[in-house]
């Protein structure tokens, strides 16, 4: 059954998914890798050249792209996944996890980088609390778990994925 990842943009996603697909010896995915890779083109430059309401269809199409894989994988998907009901409707009806982060943590992760994130405008800071607080409620509908930003040990993989087994679904 593929385990699918969900939060904020700086969440620590992408990190956390590949390390836990290295140690379980499960394939990765990446909707936003899916992306480049369709388009050749980082995600960023798709997103400013489609703009956002196309940029959802195309990261919709590369959701359901994972759910059409049949082994078990492990998926990150772009924040924003959940601001479209139907990428909600098919994530509840999977494994689905909340990688939970407070908005504090969220701006210290993404200081240095956020101002080249087509995502967040002109106003970057007031932005992410904007989209924080329009998430929230859209990713608090899962199980969520903290994983620490720190390089994640083998004993603390494994504590994670013991909590991740807990999660009744
Ligand atoms: C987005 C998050 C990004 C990427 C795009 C839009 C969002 O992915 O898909 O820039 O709307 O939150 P990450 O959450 O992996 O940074």
């Amino acid at each position: 059954m593929a385990l699918f990842l969900i939060g904020m943009p700086g969440a620590g996603k992408t990190y956390f998914g590949k390390r836990l697909g290295e140690y379980l010896k499960i394939k990765f995915y990446d909707t936003d890798e899916i992306i480049e890779c369709k388009y050749g083109k980082s995600v960023r430059e798709v997103f400013s050249e489609f703009g956002e309401k196309d940029f959802r269809k195309i990261e919709s199409e590369a959701l359901d792209y994972c759910f059409g894989i049949s082994e078990d994988i492990i998926c990150s998907t772009g924040g924003g996944i959940v601001e479209i009901q139907e990428n909600l409707n098919k994530l509840k009806k999977t494994k689905t996890i909340y990688i939970k982060k407070s908005l504090e943590e969220l701006e210290n992760r993404l200081r240095d980088e956020i101002s080249e994130r087509p995502l967040f405008g002109d106003e970057p800071f007031k932005k992410l609390k904007t989209l924080f607080e329009k998430r929230k409620g859209l990713y608090e509908q899962f199980p969520s778990i903290e994983v620490p930003f720190q390089e994640l040990s083998e004993a603390k993989l494994k504590e994670i994925i013991g909590e991740i087994n807990r999660i009744e679904y």
